[in-house]
C-alpha cells in the first residue's frame, strides 16, 4: 500500500478512542463536530463500519432540542480548556459544550451512502441518522433564524469553526471582557507554539461569551436578541445550506416526506446567501448582525457559495478569478484570509494558513461550476502539502511548512477521502 495511505489510516486508528476519533492527541481530546464529519469520510475508505459509528457517537451528545453541539466532552481529560465545568451546560450524560460548528453532517451522510460498498449497512445507518439530521436543521430554523431571514445567526467565533478569523475582529472586539472571569489557564499554548493560536485578547471574550450563555441558561432566542457576539458565518449558512440540500435527497430517497418544509427553507438561505455577494471586491462577505452591515474582509469561506450552490454562473466564473489572483500571492491555495488583507497572518490558525478541510469543500463547489482546472489545482496543492510535511492541522501558504497539531485525524481523512 502507498506509504502515505497507510500513515493517514494509521492516524485515524491511533486517534480512535473507541467510537470517536480525536482530531489529535493532547491538543484536542474529545470529539469535534464537523471534525467528526470528516474523520468518518475517512474511515470510510477503509472501514465503513467504523465510519458510522463516529456519527453515531456523536450524536449521543445532540440536546433534546435538537442542537448538535460542537465538542462531546466523552470521558474527562485535562489536557484541553475549557472543559464541561466552563461551560455549564445542561447537557450531562455525555457533558457537551453549549455552541455548534459548521453543520456538514447531512451533507456527508448522502456521500457516505452513495459511496458505500456494503449498500444494506448504509441504508440502515442513513436512515436511523436521518431523525437526528432533520431535528438538528429544524433546530438551527428555530433557535438560530426566528424571523425567517435565511440566515443563521452565529453567537461565537468557535461556532463558525473559524475562530480567530480576521472576518470577526471588530465583532469580537465589541464583546466586553467580563469583569468577573473566573481566572484560567490555556492548555492550546502548551502544545502549539503561540505565534500560530489566537491571541490572549481574544481568549478572555471567547471565555467572557461563555459566561454570558450560562447566565442567560443558554436560551437561544434571549441569545438571538441578547448575545454581544452575532454574525452571519458564511461558513455556517453555506454549509446548512448544502447540507438542506442533502437532506432533502435523503428525506425524498427514504420516503420521510419532508422535502416541501425543507425546500420552503432553502428558498430563505438562497436569496439571503446571494445577498452576500460584493460585485467590488468579486467575493462573498460575512456579515455583522448587531452592525446590520458587511464584514469586507475576504476568507476561505468567501468561495462557499460555490459549495452551496446558490452562485450564479457568472459570479462563480468572478469567484474563480478573485481565487486565482489570490494564487498569485502565496505558493499553496486556499489561504484563510485574502493574502493582500493587512490583516493575513500566514502561520496564525485561520488568519491565513491553507486547511484541506476548507480545500475540500471549496473544490467541491469548483467541480460543480465547471471549475475543474481550478478544483484540480486545490487538489494537488493539498497533496503537496501532505507530502512536504505531513498530516498537520494547517500549513503555512507560501513555505508549506505544517502548522498547529500534528497527525491530524481531518486533515488525514481529506487525504484518504479525496487528495490522494
Ligand atoms: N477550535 C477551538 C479550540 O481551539 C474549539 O472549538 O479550542
Amino acid at each position: 500500500m502507498n506509504h502515505l495511505r497507510q500513515q493517514a489510516q494509521e492516524i485515524l486508528q491511533a486517534n480512535d478512542r473507541g467510537g470517536f476519533t480525536v482530531p489529535t492527541a493532547g491538543l484536542y481530546p474529545f470529539q469535534w463536530l464537523w471534525d467528526a464529519g470528516f474523520t468518518a469520510l475517512g474511515w470510510m475508505r477503509f472501514d465503513e463500519q467504523r465510519a458510522w459509528r463516529e456519527l453515531e457517537t456523536l450524536f449521543q451528545g445532540q440536546w433534546p432540542n435538537g442542537m448538535l453541539p460542537h465538542i462531546v466532552f466523552h470521558r474527562p481529560e485535562a489536557s484541553y480548556f475549557p472543559g464541561p465545568e466552563r461551560w455549564g451546560t445542561p447537557q450531562a450524560s455525555p457533558p457537551t459544550s453549549g455552541i455548534t460548528q459548521p453543520p456538514v453532517l447531512a451533507s456527508f451522510v448522502r456521500r457516505m451512502l452513495e459511496g458505500a460498498r456494503d449498500r444494506a449497512l448504509a441504508e440502515e445507518k442513513a436512515r436511523a441518522l436521518y431523525p437526528k439530521l432533520l431535528a438538528y436543521h429544524r433546530w438551527f430554523k428555530r433557535a438560530r433564524d426566528p424571523e425567517d431571514t435565511g440566515l443563521m445567526a452565529c453567537y461565537h467565533p468557535w461556532e463558525t469553526g473559524a475562530d480567530n478569523s480576521p472576518a470577526w475582529d471588530e465583532a469580537l472586539a465589541q464583546v466586553p471582557v467580563d469583569p468577573d472571569l473566573p481566572p484560567y489557564t490555556r492548555r492550546d499554548t502548551g502544545h502549539v507554539d503561540p505565534s500560530q493560536r489566537p491571541r490572549q485578547e481574544e481568549y478572555d471574550r471567547y471565555l467572557s461569551l461563555l459566561e454570558v450563555y450560562k447566565r442567560d441558561g443558554y436560551d437561544p432566542l434571549r441569545l438571538y436578541t441578547q448575545c454581544p457576539f452575532r454574525v452571519a458565518s458564511l461558513l455556517i449558512d453555506c454549509v446548512l445550506h448544502r447540507a438542506n440540500r442533502d437532506l432533502r435527497a435523503l428525506s425524498q430517497r427514504f420516503g420521510f416526506g419532508h422535502e416541501a418544509e425543507i425546500t420552503g427553507w432553502l428558498s430563505r438561505s438562497a436569496p439571503a446567501i446571494e445577498a452576500l455577494w460584493d460585485e467590488q471586491a468579486g467575493l462573498y462577505f460575512n456579515r455583522d448582525l448587531i452592525q446590520n452591515g458587511p464584514i469586507r474582509v475576504g476568507v476561505s469561506a468567501s468561495f462557499l457559495p460555490l459549495y452551496a450552490g446558490s452562485s450564479s454562473p457568472q459570479r462563480a466564473e468572478r469567484l474563480a478569478q478573485t481565487l486565482r489572483s489570490w494564487a498569485q500571492q502565496v505558493r499553496y491555495l486556499v489561504p484563510s484570509t485574502d493574502p493582500s488583507s493587512p490583516r493575513f497572518e500566514p502561520q496564525r490558525y485561520w488568519r491565513g494558513p491553507v486547511w484541506a478541510v476548507l480545500n475540500r469543500l471549496i473544490a467541491w463547489g469548483l467541480e460543480e461550476y465547471g471549475q475543474t482546472e481550478l478544483a484540480e489545482r486545490l487538489r494537488q496543492d493539498t497533496l503537496a502539502l501532505v507530502r512536504a510535511s505531513g498530516f498537520s492541522e494547517y500549513y503555512h501558504p507560501r513555505t508549506g511548512a505544517g502548522l498547529g497539531g500534528g497527525a491530524f485525524s481531518w486533515t488525514a481523512a481529506v487525504f484518504l477521502d479525496w487528495a490522494e
